[in-house]
């Protein structure tokens, strides 16, 4: 959990950052972790269900780090993942293959061999997105001689109140089989010689702040299924309502994890639908408040009336505000008084939009700044643009004691690129 102590000094997990930083003896830029808090929130999502059966899925693709999978292994989650390596990494981590969900537009045959290869009986379930992907992965599944358990994700067709760049769930998005082709692609599975089909799956998109379109899409979802066992007498196992509960990045008003499981999980009881398995695959909500990036300030600068605080971190580091037009707070790392000023605070990689949006920080500005809410999507999406290495990371464990993943290194950048071609 982000905070300050007394003195004003930015903190996490109840650690000054910049005494964290100095023991780690890392550059900036870098993200520092409260892994514990993530443990809680997936403690209070848990409870939140109640009586009713249910599977976390964690959304690996938030925030793949090891220490961050492990913790919430212990808490008691699965996994959702979107790639082979996503998979693999779940698997080594020690989530059990049963407790594994694998997603994906266009899966690769080694993606849908290794799901299948999986345990004893291979994942979970494999999301089936399209009526095409059940006649590839029943070929797989005959090439390997092993039985395939499958869900097919639905497209609702329910627009989700949030950035059209992360809505998934309408029905103009890539993702899912329509409605009307549900019909077809159970007649396909019928005829399929490895696949079983355990249940159906929906995820409408991400950074979702109200139940309202999350159950609306939920109850498309039971309808669906509650129409296909009456036709077919069969029974389902799983129903996937999908990740997306949001965080509140500072505008306030976003309704908490729990708010979503516990909604999802009266819907059930009302359907008579509780020892079903409920599986939920969220990302950022367990994450994404308990990391933050620490960055240096490098100088500053004003431009046509803009003042300019020019910093070490850079789209390549952080994404969100290039990719979404995110924005996050953005606070001086080490306490400051005296009168704020409005900066806008830029990163060094060479695009305009490598730009963090503008923040109320100290005049003269401070030495570092504290990227807040950046424990989701960050890391992850981080990449090498402009020869740049990938931020350290640092993780700060219930006891206080830390961990260090530093950043990569440069010359093994250089290296590859020289050899490149
Ligand atoms: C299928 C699926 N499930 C879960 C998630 C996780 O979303 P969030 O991090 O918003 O919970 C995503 C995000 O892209 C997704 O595509």
């Amino acid at each position: 959990m982000f905070g300050r102590a007394q003195g004003g000094e930015a903190t996490i997990a109840g650690r000054p950052i910049a005494a964290i930083l100095r023991e780690a003896a890392v550059e900036t830029p870098a993200y520092v972790y409260d892994v514990g808090a993530m443990q809680d929130e997936a403690h209070e999502l848990k409870h939140a269900f109640g009586a009713q059966a249910h599977l976390v899925a964690y959304a690996v693709k938030a925030n793949s780090a090891g220490a961050v999978m492990r913790a919430l292994l212990d808490a008691g989650c699965g996994a959702e993942v979107g790639s082979l390596a996503e998979l693999e990494l779940a698997l080594e981590v020690g989530v059990p293959p049963e407790a594994i969900i694998v997603n994906g537009v266009a899966k690769t045959d080694a993606e849908l061999d290794a799901a299948v290869a999986s345990g004893g009986v291979g994942v979970c379930a494999v999301q089936i997105d399209h009526l095409a992907e059940i006649l590839r992965l029943d070929a797989r599944a005959v090439a390997l001689d092993r039985p395939a358990r499958v869900s097919l994700r639905i497209n609702p067709n329910v627009r989700a109140d949030t950035h059209a760049g992360i809505a998934t769930g309408h029905d103009e998005a890539k993702f899912g089989i329509a409605l009307e082709e549900i019909g077809e692609a159970v007649e396909l599975l019928r005829q399929s010689r490895q696949l079983l089909l355990v249940g159906l799956g929906i995820h409408i998109g991400s950074q979702l702040t109200r139940t309202n379109e999350y159950l609306e899409a939920a109850r498309v979802l039971v309808d669906a299924a509650t129409s296909y066992e009456a036709a077919s007498g069969d029974r389902l196992e799983l129903f996937n309502l999908g990740g997306g509960f949001g965080v509140d990045y500072g505008e306030g008003s976003c309704a908490p994890p729990a708010e979503f499981a516990r909604d999802a999980a009266r819907l059930f009881k009302e359907r008579g639908l509780s020892t079903r398995l409920m599986v939920v695959e969220p990302g950022r909500a367990l994450v994404a408040s308990h990391g933050v990036l620490v960055a240096s300030v490098l100088g500053h600068k004003t431009a046509g009336g803009r003042r300019y605080l020019l910093i070490d971190a850079g789209m390549n580091d952080l994404l969100r505000p290039a990719l979404y037009g995110a924005h996050h707070r953005i606070e001086a790392l080490e306490a400051s008084s005296g009168a704020g000023q409005r900066w806008n605070v830029v990163g060094p990689v060479c695009e305009s939009s490598c730009d963090f949006g503008t923040s109320m920080l100290p005049d003269p500005p401070p030495s570092h700044v504290v990227i807040r809410d950046a424990g989701a999507y960050g890391y992850s999406m981080a990449s090498h643009y402009n020869g740049r290495p990938l931020p350290a990371e640092i993780f700060v464990a219930r006891d206080g004691t830390i961990r260090v993943s530093r950043a990569s290194d440069s010359a093994r950048w250089l290296a590859e690129r020289l050899a490149a071609g």
